[in-house]
């Protein structure tokens, strides 16, 4: 296990590989497209406060966000699901997680972000962070609200950046009853939707 420094270095030195990989990356689906640090922090804090146990990405990339969630949910006693539809990346990120030494909390799945979905039961996560492809976050919206656990936060990255293309997804969470919202200007801008509704007891 690493001390809390060198997880700091490691993940110093791949948001810098992350931002030097696509500079040079003039096709947005070539480029690792690597959370901003200070929403990586943000979300970690959130698993860390709402002792998220069960947590689910959607879009693993090399795993740099995913870096930080493992080491969230080591605090909380947790493990982390993580799905990914590009082989090379999710070995990237399987690597990365090696290198933390985080490797064992974390079930990387070769997997479309739907599929993850549709298998999961209802209310099976704590926190899902969804940062894959936009233009799908509308047909996803269903599903998340069925598999969020009541009191359960979804995050969603580049609500800021990318404006236009979350616009449908947003009509349909500021539309739903269930669940509240609140955007963290942070980064590309971080929706956060809480999934209303009395947790379990702890
Ligand atoms: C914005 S990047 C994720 C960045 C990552 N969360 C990070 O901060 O390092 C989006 C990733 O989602 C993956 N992806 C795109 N569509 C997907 C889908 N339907 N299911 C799973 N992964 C998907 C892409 O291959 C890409 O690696």
């Amino acid at each position: 296990m690493r001390t809390d420094s060198q997880l700091s270095t490691l993940l110093d030195e791949l948001h810098r590989h992350g931002a030097s990989h696509d500079a040079g990356k003039p096709d947005r689906l070539d480029r690792l497209r690597n959370l901003e640090p200070d929403t990586a922090a943000l979300l970690a804090l959130l698993v860390r406060a709402v002792r998220a146990r069960r947590v689910l990405e959607l879009g693993t990339s090399n795993g740099y966000s995913t870096l930080w969630l493992a080491d969230a949910v080591r605090d909380t006693g947790g493990r982390l699901t993580s799905v990914e539809v590009d082989p090379d990346r999710s070995a990237q990120a399987a690597a990365n997680l090696e290198r933390a030494g985080l490797r064992e909390l974390v079930d990387l799945r070769l997997q479309d972000a739907a599929d993850a979905l549709a298998q999961s039961a209802d209310a099976a996560w704590d926190l899902v962070f969804l940062d894959a492809e936009r233009p799908a976050y509308p047909a996803y919206w269903p599903q998340l609200l069925r598999v969020l656990a009541p009191g359960g936060l979804l995050a969603v990255d580049n609500v800021l950046s990318h404006a236009g293309e979350v616009a449908a997804f947003r009509e349909l969470v500021a539309t739903e009853p269930q669940v509240s919202e609140a955007l963290a200007v942070t980064g590309a801008g971080l929706l956060l939707v809480l999934r209303t509704g009395a947790p379990p007891p702890r």
